[in-house]
Order: structure tokens, then sequence, then C-alpha cells
């Protein structure tokens, strides 16, 4: 018992890093994003391929981050700087913390957006809107937020002014003891949703259409959707683990941490598929619904659950809670780099980038009702922005993340950071230089030509 002060700071500094790790992925990619992408893409194949992805691309580059981040100790343009210089190696990879910011900006603009139906909702949960509606009157109630520019951008600003606050303010402490309770909580009421899509009668069916794959789906553009959204789930390819990995002491193994990280993420986001197709099947909607299927669905549940009100409010403010610790994740790296780039304090910095991000944020709002015939490329501003993030600006992060640590740094290097028997490390190495990079590549072609 003599060192028990040692051993407690230990642990709890694993728990935080597992916390923000964690709190950094699972988000709205997980219960909003992932459902409506499975049903915009057929169901079981898409799921199917994104399993592969996450572990044969995910994974490797998770780890592959945060060796980087142990190693450089830094924010992630200088940490990529400090590595290539040691290496000798050209300084064009600090392009991967450059692509980062920038994709950070992007995304985090249509994130607040949406972050900012789930508050809207909770709204609606907690005024019992939810109770008694049908599936036609759960659709009206989705179309009619959609279609009020003045209301989207009301929630989406509270989003944004939540989102700046904690990361100008570093509350972090705060926000790190929520989540030792809210994180189990979304898991907890996560799995009342699945029980009770269990008992709706279309629990099979929703169970098939999951997990039994249809490969006269799988397209081009699915196979890049899925991979595009294994980087968006895990928030790799933008050097935000990169950055948490700088935090990371020597003695947490690498690869069993990713593995916990990995596997919580995807279990949250099959859940949020397990609750949500047996409800579509049951009432006969539409599983390509589109970005609007969270909100089309479980409020169906809600209103016609006993304690629904409760439960419908308290799974709205969890979302809420999963994008916002997401969010912050996203706004850190672009204040993080403002502060040391330019004269600016963090205060101003976090003002400053969060003023830019709601701005662009504006666009989003917009796509949904005043702009929506304004397509160019022919997507609306929102899916432009999701395509050209994930569906690009990740994979090509995430390509040159591994080409580096799988090519460009010494085995013993890399060998030493992750501590692994020689055969584990064997089988990592090989899927570092071969099986991830070329999945990517080939992924990449392959879904722009199709
Ligand atoms: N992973 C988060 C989610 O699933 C979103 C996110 C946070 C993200 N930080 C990121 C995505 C960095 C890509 C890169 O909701």
């Amino acid at each position: 018992m003599t060192n028990k002060p040692h051993s407690h700071a230990q642990w709890s500094s694993r728990i935080a890093f597992m916390l923000a790790a964690v709190g950094s992925s699972v988000g709205l990619g997980n219960i909003w994003k992932f459902p409506y992408m499975t049903g915009e893409s057929g169901g079981g194949a898409f799921v199917l391929v994104y399993l592969v992805c996450i572990l044969l691309i995910g994974l490797p580059i998770l780890m592959s981050e945060w060796l980087l981040g142990r190693l450089g100790q830094k924010n992630p343009i200088s940490t990529m700087s400090r590595i290539a210089g040691r290496l000798k190696r050209s300084q064009a990879w600090v392009l991967i913390g450059v692509g980062g910011i920038l994709a950070a900006w992007l995304i985090l603009s249509f994130y607040s957006v949406i972050g900012g139906w789930a508050l809207a909702y909770v709204r609606y949960g907690a005024s019992a809107t939810f109770t008694g509606l049908d599936g036609d009157s759960v659709g009206t109630l989705f179309s009619d937020l959609l279609a009020s520019p003045g209301t989207l951008l009301a929630w989406h600003s509270l989003f944004m002014v939540l989102t700046i606050a904690i990361v100008a303010g570093g509350v972090a402490g705060g926000l790190e003891r929520a989540s030792k309770i809210l994180m189990p909580a979304l898991v907890v009421l996560l799995a009342v949703l699945v029980g009770y899509a269990a008992t709706t009668g279309s629990f099979g069916e929703g169970f098939d259409y999951l997990f039994r794959p249809d490969f006269t789906r799988l397209t081009g553009d699915v196979i890049l959707a899925a991979m595009g959204h294994a980087f968006f789930t895990l928030s790799l390819g933008m050097g935000i683990m990169m950055a948490y990995g700088s935090y990371l002491s020597d003695d947490v193994n690498i690869g069993r941490t990713a593995m916990t990280v990995v596997i919580l993420d995807t279990i949250i986001a099959l859940a949020a598929g397990m609750a949500i197709f047996p409800i579509v099947f049951a009432d006969g909607l539409d599983p390509a619904a589109g970005p609007g299927l969270i909100f089309q669905t479980l409020p169906l549940a809600f209103g016609n659950m006993s304690g629904g009100v409760l439960f419908g409010t308290l799974f709205f403010v969890l979302l809420v809670f999963a994008a916002w610790t997401s969010a912050i994740s996203l706004l850190e790296p672009i204040v993080e780099w403002l502060e040391e780039k330019t004269p600016l304090s963090r205060l101003q910095s976090a003002l400053v980038a969060g003023a830019a991000t709601w701005i662009l944020g504006i666009a989003t709002v917009l796509s949904f009702n005043d702009w929506s015939a304004f397509t160019p490329f022919g997507m609306t501003m929102f899916d432009l922005l999701d395509y050209v993030t994930s569906k690009i600006m990740l994979p090509l992060t995430g390509l040159a993340t591994i080409v580096f640590v799988g090519w460009f740094m010494g085995r013993d290097e890399v060998r030493a950071q992750l501590n692994m028997g020689s055969t584990a490390f064997a089988w990592w190495r090989f899927s570092a230089r071969f099986i991830a990079p070329i999945g990517v590549a080939i992924v990449f072609v392959w879904g722009l030509m199709h």
C-alpha cells in the first residue's frame, strides 16, 4: 500500500487518456452518421466493409498517430516537423498537420449544425413533443426543423458557444469527471433502446439488414464511404490522435489501448444500428432516409414507450454530450495552432477559430432550405463538405501517416514505441507497410472513379 499514491496517479492519467480518446471518437459519427450511411448504402455489405476497414486500416493508423505523438511531444505540425527533421526526411510531411487543421475546420462547421439538431431534440423530448407521434408526424417534425434557417442557426450557434467555452476556458477537468458518468450512461441508454427495439417485432429484420451482406449493393462509392467513415469515427487523419498521443506516458501499451477504443467505438455504432433499424422496419419507414434517420425513428420509440419523456430527453442530452466532446477535439487543434503561430491569446484564438467555424456552418444550415438548389459538383453544401473531408482529406492524410511510419521510420524505433512481441510486431509492420496503405490507395482511386 505504500506506493498507492504513485500507482493511483498512473491509473488516473491512463483513464484520463482513454476518456479523451473515447470522447473524441464516440460522437455523432457513431449514433447519427453510421446508421444513416448504412441505410443509404443498403445495409450489411456496407457494415462488413466498414468493420474490415476499422480493423485493417483504422487500428494501425490509430496506433501510428499515437506513437508519432508520443515521440514528437508537440502539436501535430511541430511533431511531424521534429520527427522528419531528426530522421532527415522531407519537411513536406508537415502537410499531414496542415491538412488536418483544414479538415477540422470543415468538419466542425457541419458537425455543429447536426449537434444543433440534437439540442433541438432535447427540447422536443423535454416538452413531450414525441408523445403519440406516428411515422408521418415524426417526419414532419424533422422537416419543419430543417425548413427553418433561423431555428437551425440558433441551435448551431448555441452548440458552437458550448464548444468554444470549453476550449477557451479549459474547464476540461470538469468535463473529464462528467465523461466518466455520461459515457457509461449513453451505453446503458442505448442498451435500453436496443431492448425496446427487440420487442417491436422487427428485430430480426433489423438484425439481418445490418449483418447479412447483400454484395450486389457494393459499389466503389459504398466501399469508399465505408473507409472514409472508419477514419471519421475513429477521429483519424487529422492529427487529433497525434496530439493526444503527445500526452501519453511511456508505460501505456499503445496496441491494447487502441484496441479498447476501437472496440468501444464499434460497439456503440452497432448498438445504434440495432436500436434504429428494427423501428424503421416495424413502422414501414425508409432506411435510406438520409441524415434525418435517427431523428425520424427514435422519437417514435420514445413517443410510445413508458417513461418515454424521460428517456427521450435523456437520450438526446447524452447525444449532445457525445457530440460536444468530439467537437471539442475538432476545435482544439485549430486553436492550439492559432495560439502558437499568431500573437492571439488562447481566448482570442478560441473566439477567432469558433467564429470562422460558425460562419462556415451557415452554409450547411442554408443547404437544408434556402440554398438547397445550390449544388456545386451535384451536391448540396452539406454533402460537399462531408464528401471532401471524409472521402478525400481524411484518407489522404491517414495514408501519409501510415506510409511515414511504415516506410520512413526505423523498424526498431517503431518497435520500441509499440512494445509488442516479435510475431505480433511482424504482423503489425506488415499491415502498416502493405495492407493498410495499399488498401487505402485502392479504395480511394477506385471509389473516386466509380
Ligand atoms: N469521431 C467523431 C465522431 O465519430 C468526430 C470527430 C472528432 C472527428 N474528431 C475528429 C472526425 C477528427 C475526424 C477527425 O463523431
